[in-house]
């Protein structure tokens, strides 16, 4: 079983498609998947209600037009499978605050924005281990920023299993082949917040506005000037988006300063577009069919909560509530 968690928090980028996405799209032939759209994590930053209802609604249509497929996978909405909340309680009650405190996304997010620091941030990753382990998923594809909060889920498993009895697999996170794309400045990690991002939607002509000026590798100042494709963030995107035999005329050219910059960044634009138009043109299609989306997440509610009642029955159970539940 895999599942993974897609937060309804704006445009996706091209590093949240290389880090976790194609990830969660390849896995869809192999397992049984089920992808949460998890609104009640994306209430744990201040947010707009009047937004809510659109922002879900494109973070599915997102993901169906990369490539989850409903009739494989089930897509659903965190908050509509009410044992998500339920299971969340109980971990909380064996997840020592010492350990939430350790996790960098609470540290990080409570320095941004010191006067919205609640519980529901610190409790971020209790929930998160719930969503996971609510469908004893073995296999959860996420992007390398996740991996502490899947360690701390790991622990949380193991201490419900010995409390309680052997119940949840320990789950482990998948990443991407390339885990890390950096933004368009070359320094720092590709984010909405830092402006440094290529997004999924963004036309060709955009796209080569913003390639064609990032930054490559540093020390190569002039078109002669051998590169080293390795420390190269658009090497990087081109692992990610081009073919072998792109990808060594590139790094090969680079070295013997036998292209230049532009020349590589053009190889990749076009690679890279290939990749996204049928996305763009699936998302386009998507956004005229709201009866649609709204039927698949009405289905994938349905089928999530069949396993998430199984798993609960088994919980109560375990923690001595079972006569009161049947
Ligand atoms: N924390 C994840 C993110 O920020 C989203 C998420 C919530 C998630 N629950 C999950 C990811 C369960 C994987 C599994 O992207």
């Amino acid at each position: 079983m895999v599942f993974s968690g897609i937060q309804p928090s704006g445009r996706l980028h091209i590093g949240n498609y290389v880090g976790a996405m194609k990830n969660m799209i390849a896995l869809q032939d192999e397992y049984f998947c089920i992808y949460g759209i998890v609104d009640y994590h994306a209430m744990t930053v201040r947010f707009d209600p009047k937004e809510m209802e659109m922002s879900i609604f494109s973070a599915a249509v997102d993901y169906i037009a990369a490539g989850i497929d409903p009739e494989k996978s089930v897509l659903m909405l965190q908050s509509t499978v009410s044992e998500h909340t339920e299971l969340a309680w109980i971990l909380n009650t064996i997840t020592p605050i010492s350990w939430l405190s350790r996790v960098p996304t609470f540290k990080e997010k409570s320095k941004e924005n010191p006067d919205y620091v609640h519980m529901g941030l610190f409790d971020y990753p209790a929930l998160m281990a719930a969503d996971i382990i609510l469908y004893k998923a073995h296999v959860v594809p996420v992007g390398d920023d996740q991996v502490a909060h899947l360690e701390l889920t790991r622990e949380i498993v193991r201490r419900f299993n010995s409390y309680f009895g052997q119940t949840f697999p320990e789950p482990e996170a998948k990443l991407g082949e390339i885990s890390r794309i950096l933004g368009l400045d070359g320094v720092n990690k590709m984010s909405k917040s830092l402006g440094n991002c290529i997004y999924l939607d963004e036309t060709k002509e955009e796209i080569w506005k913003k390639l064609s000026t990032a930054v490559t590798d540093t020390n190569r100042k002039k078109r002669n000037d051998p590169g080293n494709p390795d420390i190269c963030n658009i090497f990087t995107m081109h692992k990610a988006f081009s073919k072998q035999e792109d990808i060594e005329h590139c790094a090969h050219g680079c070295r013997t300063a036998g292209i230049g910059c532009l020349d590589c960044k053009k190889i990749l634009l076009d690679n890279m577009y290939k990749e996204l138009e049928p996305i763009q043109n699936k998302q386009k299609e998507l956004r005229n069919k709201k009866d649609y989306i709204y039927e698949v997440l009405r289905d994938g509610k349905k089928r999530a909560k069949q396993i998430a009642q199984k798993t609960m029955d088994e919980v109560y159970e375990k923690i001595g509530i079972d006569s009161y539940h049947k």
